[in-house]
């Protein structure tokens, strides 16, 4: 049974092994992707049963360009699926949509379904829901040093007054951006072991889950696991 006082606030999910669970059934790629979108869908839905108030999940990295254009354009097909045909659900269950990164790299047709969405859920009350898209821990680090360092530039403030708030600020976590906590749990399936340029920042005290499963085969059951795993574990910060 999972605790509801020790649920975490913000859960941050690497959505790993689509490829491989395809190739496992000598299916195309896409169609690893088109199963990962509905294991997406099924964790959103069961994020906001749980009471967990942020999810953010890892859809397409910075460096996620180097695939084949039909595995990026098809990727970026799904998102407009997804984004289009949930759009309703997503407002009636008053579900945030965010976006972490800079979509402004993708399709015209993915933006315009993403602004759409955006603009729908902004007054949402309910779970948040962050999407990373042309995401990257280190190109999000760069560009919080610019506008710091811009900020300095133009006399506002000195470099020695750069706390870490002022930077945590400029991330497109931070207060100026999605507004999000620290996610407390970060999960990433398929059984590999790293965190490939997610959250670099954010992650410093969070707990990390490694389920075994390919993406498309985490359940709503394999999620409470993870869960519970997380709960289990006792959190000290750096303190003793
Ligand atoms: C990682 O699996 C997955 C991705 C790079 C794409 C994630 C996309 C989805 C879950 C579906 C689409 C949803 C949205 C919102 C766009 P992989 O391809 O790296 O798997 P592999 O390591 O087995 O090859």
């Amino acid at each position: 049974m999972l605790s509801k006082e020790r649920m975490p606030g913000h859960v941050a999910v690497i959505m790993d092994g689509n490829g491989r669970w395809a190739k496992e059934k000598g299916l195309p790629r896409l169609a690893g992707h088109n199963a990962g979108m509905k294991a997406m869908k099924k964790i959103v839905d069961h994020s906001d049963k749980l009471g967990i108030k942020y999810l953010t999940v890892y859809a397409f990295s910075t460096e996620n360009w180097k695939r084949s254009m039909d595995e990026v354009s098809g990727i970026f097909k799904l998102l407009v699926t997804y984004v289009n045909s949930d759009l309703k659900g997503l407002i009636d269950n008053n579900v945030k949509v965010k976006i972490l990164g800079d979509y402004s790299a993708l399709p015209k047709d993915a933006i315009k379904s993403l602004e759409k969405t955006l603009t729908a859920t902004a007054d949402n009350t309910g779970l948040q829901f962050n999407i990373a898209l042309n995401y990257g821990g280190r190109d999000e680090l760069r560009k919080a040093v610019i506008a710091v360092g811009e900020k300095v530039k133009r006399g506002e403030l000195a470099p020695e007054e750069i706390t870490e708030e002022i930077i945590a600020e400029h991330l497109y976590t931070g207060s100026l951006g999605a507004d999000v906590p620290d996610p407390e749990l970060i999960i990433r399936t398929s059984g590999e072991l790293r965190l490939s340029n997610f959250l670099l920042w954010q992650s410093a005290y969070s707990e990390l889950v490694f389920p075994e499963v390919m993406w498309p085969d985490f359940t709503p059951e394999e999620y409470e696991k993870a869960i519970a795993d997380y709960q289990s574990r006792e959190r000290r910060f750096g303190g003793r």
